[in-house]
């Protein structure tokens, strides 16, 4: 089979349907004979798609060298973040090439079960995921057996310990890990979670190795990645792009107004960026000095005529409805800096004393969950006031903000104030 030397690598299919294991291998080939390789995926430096960036060859170390049997390698496609639709995507065009990189992870790690974790409240991707799961039973999967597993829909489900958490038989709570790496398990056995873009990179690497991964991105952010892009945009959408690329580019090939304000880079724990700096790299490195980062490959516009504060605002409220009410700071602290924030947006006369609050209530949150959902909210709020410190300090000052008030909203918090359903390409 051909390596693509470009993208779409993931995406690579435009049946527009899933394919079935057959069609995949007549797309891509069969997985490789021999034993999977952990010095493959290093020499590859994939990264985590899943939003950390951690690199997965590492991971898969640390869980080769656990004693115990009966490993699990379990295939998040959980997708809770809002803005993201580039699971689901990957999955409506190659479910088969995510299970085939669960596959070589759990030949890496010594893992006979894979666990494929997708919200059953999403009946089209468990539909996808079923099938696929059917086709590897019936046609051998080199001693790993394949299972669906479908939690109930939440944010916090799709963090890892919430989701091994419940495999394990219990709700989907993130649990408390005071040190860290800290293996996971279900019962006794040691667990890798892989994101599901992460899992299909794999599938990838196997066939063409990690010289070929690199072929495309930066040497310290290798390989392609999928974005979604919604906000101002002609069309949520989402693209496969080499890591690396102009941040500009990717507005560009979607169709984004092309003098935005500001993005909201990561997704709804990522931090915005002003538009500025737009045509930074798109890669971790590059973005961090930023205070930014890829995240969980989300891009979200905000045109000139937004209000980056209220937008900010309709985000916090909604994260803070999502919080898991197990640890005071995120419990009693997220609710009260969506408050503030809506006084900051709304409220000319307590803004400033809101303002003031919202640094002081950042500050007291921070690392102090049992996951990284409150620190996700502290850093979103911390980049609104630094990238719209202008337009804080006009709220701050009772500067009437007509945009505030606009009932067209572009980060499309869901539920809450949701004017219509976004329409995904
Ligand atoms: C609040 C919260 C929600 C998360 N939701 C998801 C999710 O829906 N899907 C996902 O793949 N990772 C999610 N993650 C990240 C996972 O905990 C984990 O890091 C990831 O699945 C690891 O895969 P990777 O190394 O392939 O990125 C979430 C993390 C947090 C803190
Ligand atoms: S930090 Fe928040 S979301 Fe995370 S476990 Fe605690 S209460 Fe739940």
């Amino acid at each position: 089979m051909i390596a693509p030397e470009s993208v779409p690598r993931v995406l690579r299919n435009a049946s527009g349907r899933p394919l079935t294991l057959s069609q995949h291998e007549e797309c891509f080939g069969p997985l490789p004979p021999g034993a999977p390789s952990l010095d493959v995926l290093e020499a590859s430096g994939l990264t985590g798609r899943g939003g950390a960036a951690f690199p997965t060859a590492k991971k898969a170390r640390l869980i080769r060298e656990q004693r115990g049997h009966g490993k699990f390698v379990v295939v998040n496609a959980m997708e809770g973040e809002p803005a993201a639709h580039k699971d689901r995507t990957l999955i409506s065009a190659n479910p088969h090439l995510v299970l085939d990189g669960a596959q070589y992870l759990a030949g890496i790690v010594g893992a006979r079960h894979v666990a494929v974790c997708v919200s059953r409240d999403d009946p089209i991707m468990v539909n996808h995921l079923q099938r696929a799961v059917h086709e590897r039973d019936r046609h051998g999967a080199r001693g790993v057996s394949f299972e669906l597993h479908t939690p109930p829909w939440r944010y916090v489900a799709g963090e890892e310990s919430a989701l091994v958490h419940w495999l394990d038989d219990n709700e989907s709570l993130p649990q408390y890990r005071p040190r860290r790496p800290h293996i996971l398990r279900i019962g006794h056995a040691p667990v890798l979670v892989d994101n599901a873009e992460t899992c299909a990179h794999v599938g990838l690497i196997a066939r063409y190795g990690g010289d070929w991964f690199r072929r495309l991105g930066t040497p310290t952010s290798p390989g392609s990645a999928l974005v979604s892009v919604s906000g101002a945009v002609a069309r949520p959408t989402v693209l496969e792009i080499p890591l690396g690329v102009p941040v500009r580019s990717i507005l560009e090939r979607a169709g984004a107004d092309p003098d935005p304000q500001a993005v909201l880079m990561g997704g709804y724990g990522g931090a915005w960026l002003d538009a500025r700096h737009l045509d930074v790299p798109y890669a971790n490195d590059a973005l961090a000095p930023l205070g930014s980062s890829v995240g969980a490959g989300v891009i979200i516009v905000l045109p000139r005529s937004g209000c980056g504060i209220a937008e900010t605002q309709r985000i916090a409220r909604w994260m803070a409805n999502e919080s898991a009410r197990q640890c005071g700071p995120c419990a009693f602290g997220l609710p009260a800096i969506a408050e503030d924030l809506a006084r900051l947006a709304l409220d000319s006369r307590g803004a400033r004393a809101a303002y003031e609050r919202l640094v002081d209530r950042c500050g007291a949150i921070e690392g102090r969950g049992a996951c990284r959902h409150p620190d996700g909210v502290v850093r979103l709020v911390r980049s609104a006031l630094a990238v719209f410190a202008e337009h804080v300090e006009d709220h701050v000052q009772g500067v009437a903000c007509p945009a505030s008030r606009s009932t067209r909203h572009y980060s499309a918090v869901p539920s809450l104030e949701r004017e219509e359903e976004l329409i995904w390409e």
